[in-house]
């Protein structure tokens, strides 16, 4: 199936801006598998980062698919934008909107991947009546708005369920885990069923950013092969 393959998503969030060029190739010719791409709005959450530009250049910068993660109220009204500007998958907040059905079949008929995001105190549960819709389910393991946090371990209990549902539903969608993701649990995420792994500061604060991308790699591999 599609989603058993394992992502390695960098964070530019992490990365020196001032630089972005470089710190995409690094990690792109270390195996990265896909970029993300942080938007904060400073209302949803209280941080502001980049935005439609940036994504533009970063279309051009790489052929990496690009994971562009809205942490924006009303993110339906941005859709369209972010898909023109480059957006391969677009994640909405199911926070952010109340029509977050409208917003996943919004990203799909733009012609992108769709994709709901939930904080840590949102239980799967509010995901059950769109999974059709959903290409990825993005679990946030950190409050967002920052990078560098401590990972909550919350997550893994979520990404067991939603790999159950998977199975018991039938369903492809991806499972991706973001925030505080690093070399001491990428292994037990891989096992509780995530496939894409969004990692800023374990890569891009990293002293070799293009070691800890092909760690972290090759020990999601390695956790599934093992896996009974
Ligand atoms: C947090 C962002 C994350 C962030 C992760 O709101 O959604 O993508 O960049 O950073 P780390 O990996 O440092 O926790
Ligand atoms: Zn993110």
């Amino acid at each position: 199936m599609s989603y058993a393959r394992i992502e390695i998503a960098p964070s530019i969030l992490a990365s020196n801006f001032a630089r972005l060029g470089e710190e995409i190739h690094t990690v792109e010719q270390a195996g990265a598998d896909v970029i993300h791409v942080d938007v904060m709005d400073g209302h949803f959450v209280p941080n502001i980062s980049i935005g439609i530009p940036v994504v533009e250049s970063l279309r051009k910068a790489t052929r990496l698919p690009l994971d562009v993660h809205l942490m924006i109220e009303r993110p339906e009204e941005y859709i369209e934008d972010f898909v023109r500007a480059g957006a391969t998958r677009v994640l909405v907040h199911q926070e952010a909107t109340v029509h977050l059905d409208r917003a996943l079949s919004m990203i799909r008929e733009h012609g992108a991947e769709a994709g709901a995001a939930i904080n840590p105190a949102t239980p799967v549960l509010m995901l059950s009546d769109v999974l059709d819709k959903l290409d990825t389910v993005l679990v946030m393991s950190v409050n967002p708005g920052f990078g560098g946090q401590k990972f909550i371990r919350g997550a893994l209990e979520k990404i067991r369920q939603l790999n159950q549902w998977r199975t018991r539903y039938n369903a492809s969608f991806r499972i991706e885990v973001d925030g505080g993701v690093d070399l001491g649990n990428v292994a037990e995420l891989a096992q509780a069923g995530a496939n894409t792994f969004v990692a800023g500061s374990s890569i891009f604060h990293a002293s070799d950013p293009a070691g800890a991308t092909r760690q972290l790699h090759k020990l999601a591999t390695e956790a599934l092969s093992h896996k009974v």
